[in-house]
């Protein structure tokens, strides 16, 4: 027996998708870079669409701990082509935006549910996204100081890529703790 709400399970489906989108949209944008010669952008959504993989995976654990067999989606084609790297984390921060927004969601109906474990289950998810959006806002503020033209992408490229050993190093620091 299920001990979840209908609207609940929904909200928890219609989230597995939220985040395969965002895993495929990140794999996509991972190889957009790959062909601009942006090989610090590259890891950088590399990385982000594994995360993304395991924000989807946590959800299907829950459901399936809380006795709910989880719908996997069938996932929209994400966009291929961009013009400018500044477009590419504009898009990247409305899409964050977006899962915020929809997770927000989920903890709206928990609450007025008494949803106790869903709403202690996304406490997790609200964190993440708080930390994501401050990420991606801070790349596009260094864009707009670099600029995004020409030689600018080589200092892009550099930024992120110190942004990804930072990340490595406070990953491997959660490890060890
Ligand atoms: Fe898991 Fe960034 O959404």
């Amino acid at each position: 027996m299920a001990d979840l709400s209908t609207k609940i399970i929904q909200l928890l489906d219609s989230q597995i998708l939220n985040e395969s989108y965002a895993s495929n949209f990140y794999l996509a944008l991972s190889y957009w870079c790959d062909d601009q010669g942006l090989k610090g952008c590259k890891s950088f959504f590399l990385r982000q669409s594994e995360e993304e993989r395991i924000h989807m995976l946590k959800i299907y654990e829950y459901m399936s701990e809380m006795g709910v067999h989880p719908t996997t989606p069938a996932i929209e084609q994400p966009p291929m082509n961009y013009t400018k790297i500044k477009e590419v984390f504009e898009k990247v921060f409305e899409q964050e935006r977006s899962v915020t927004k929809a997770i927000h969601e989920i903890v709206r109906v928990s609450t007025e549910e008494n949803d106790y474990s869903t709403l202690n289950f996304m406490q997790w998810y609200i964190s993440e996204q708080r930390e994501e959006e401050a990420v991606i806002r801070d790349i596009i503020d260094k864009i707009k100081v670099i600029g995004d033209g020409g030689q600018s992408l080589y200092y892009i490229d550099k930024e992120v890529d110190k942004l990804n050993l930072q990340i490595q190093a406070a990953e491997g620091g959660e490890e060890q703790a």
